[in-house]
């Protein structure tokens, strides 16, 4: 997933990028700034810094 794929499924729930929508949506509650905030911060979990592309998420990982 791309910076921009992590912040709309945070923002707007996992329907709006093709992943399971029981991952809810925090627009509501979340500034646009905060939710950057935690992209970055999932993006410390991460042991490599090239998994950041779309091409990792094969079409059974989209359910
Ligand atoms: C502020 C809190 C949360 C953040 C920052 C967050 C962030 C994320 C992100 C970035 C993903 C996509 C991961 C990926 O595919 O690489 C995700 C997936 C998911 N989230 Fe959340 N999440 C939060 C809270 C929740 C809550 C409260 C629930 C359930 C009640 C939830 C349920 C899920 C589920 C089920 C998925 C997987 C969807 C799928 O792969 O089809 N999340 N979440």
């Amino acid at each position: 997933m791309s910076d921009a794929t992590l912040f709309l499924a945070i923002k707007s729930g996992g329907g709006a990028v093709g992943i399971r929508s029981s991952m809810p949506a925090f627009g509501d509650r979340l500034t646009n700034d905060e939710i950057a905030g935690l992209v970055s911060y999932i993006r410390g979990f991460c042991a490599l810094s090239n998994r950041q592309s779309d091409s990792g998420m094969d079409a059974s990982m989209r359910r």
